[in-house]
């Protein structure tokens, strides 16, 4: 019985599905609570949020669904938690969105305190909420963040582009791997190599990561219908990590703009690319990525380019400007054809019961 696997049964879901977390504002709660209430495991991608905003997150989820929840964070990579960077040399990384910041009737803006806020009080909000599960990016929390998520029975989810990342991470103590395929939409979260370095799809880095490590592996990266699901747990995997299909969906907080543009035929034409954040990531080719393309060199390292485009995108939506602003979006966004999120946990569930219900009965 698919439905059974050790990720369902360690964290009580009716079905191995994870609604994978997005950052930037772009989660939300009612997107969390049609996945948990649906049977999968809802997640909320935390990490443009203050330690007040985790709380409320996990109050304002908890006051909808009594089924287990993730919250989501990017651990820092270098000196990404608050860069030091001098006002001439914010300018300077501006003054390269300047056209497109004119385009959009905006000034060049100011130099703000933070980028983001600090991970340190971030975590502990995490921590405070107590999710069923925490999950994480760009790296491994330190021991006594692991310790103490063992002491409060939360679940720790890390994510791996590579074996050698699985491995360090189930050597630090980490519960689950999600194993990330370039496939995905959003970013590579490539922590021990560059990112560029460590592109395999989904179909090679699942069996080979389940071969490496003892704890379960969740697959992502590319899977958006049935076959999808049904591949990934025939290649070792013990639950499914599904991103781009629930962004699509009205739940999510992708504003109208970025969501029909994954139903557009541009949707088929991906990269991935480090103009939008200054870390590399995937979206739907445009106008914004294509001419800065030619700029790489100059673009301003993460969070700075991060909090640049983040602003513009704010612009850019209302304006319905698909030209100018990030589009993440995975490779098989052309899948997509669900817009609400409980009819595509049905859709999924429902269909990969017949998938692997057939090979019951072929064999
Ligand atoms: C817009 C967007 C934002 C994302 N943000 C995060 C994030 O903050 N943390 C995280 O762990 N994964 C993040 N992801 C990755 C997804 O949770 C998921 O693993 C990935 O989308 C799966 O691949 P798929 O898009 O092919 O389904 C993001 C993905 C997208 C598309």
């Amino acid at each position: 019985m698919w439905k059974n696997t050790e990720v369902a049964r360690r964290l009580g879901l009716a079905v191995p599905i994870i609604q994978g977390p997005f950052g930037g504002a772009i989660s939300s709660v009612d997107l969390v609570v049609a996945v948990c209430e649906s049977g999968g495991l809802g997640s909320f991608g935390a990490h443009h949020l203050d330690a007040n905003g985790i709380g409320d997150v996990a109050s304002r989820i908890r006051a909808r669904t009594s089924g287990p929840f993730a919250l989501n964070l990017w651990i820092p990579l270098d000196d990404a938690d608050d860069p030091r960077i001098d006002d001439a040399a914010f300018a300077r990384n501006a003054q390269l969105l300047q056209p497109y910041l004119s385009e959009l009737g905006l000034q060049i803006p100011q130099r703000p305190k933070r980028f983001a806020p600090p991970y340190a009080e971030q975590i502990e909000a995490v921590l405070a909420a107590r999710p069923a599960v925490f999950s994480f990016v760009f790296g491994v929390p330190s021991q006594s963040v692991l310790k103490r998520c063992r002491a409060l029975g939360i679940v720790t989810f890390g994510a791996a582009t590579t074996v050698d990342e699985a491995i360090t991470l189930e050597q630090a103590g980490v519960d689950m791997i999600v194993a990330t395929g370039f496939e995905a939409g959003g970013h590579r979260v490539s922590f021990l190599r560059a990112a560029e370095e460590s592109l395999t799809g989904t179909f090679s880095l699942v069996p080979q990561v389940a071969d490496a490590v003892r704890i379960p592996v969740v697959a992502a990266g590319g899977i958006a219908d049935a076959r999808g699901i049904a591949a990934a747990l025939a290649l070792g995997a013990q639950g499914v990590q599904i991103g781009t299909a629930f962004l699509a969906c009205t739940e999510s907080n992708a504003d109208s703009t970025h969501r029909e543009m994954l139903f557009s035929p541009d949707a088929r034409y991906t990269g991935l690319t480090r103009v939008f954040s200054g870390r590399l990531a995937r979206g739907i080719r445009n106008r914004l990525m294509n001419q800065l393309q030619a700029h790489a060199a100059q673009i301003a390292p993460y969070p700075i380019q991060n909090w640049l485009t983040g602003m513009m995108k704010k612009a850019a939506a209302g304006q319905e400007r698909s030209d100018l602003m990030s589009l993440w979006c995975g490779q098989s966004a052309p899948l997509l054809t669900h817009r609400d999120a409980r009819s595509l946990m049905a859709a999924l569930v429902k269909e990969t019961s017949l998938i692997t219900g057939g090979w019951a009965s072929n064999s």
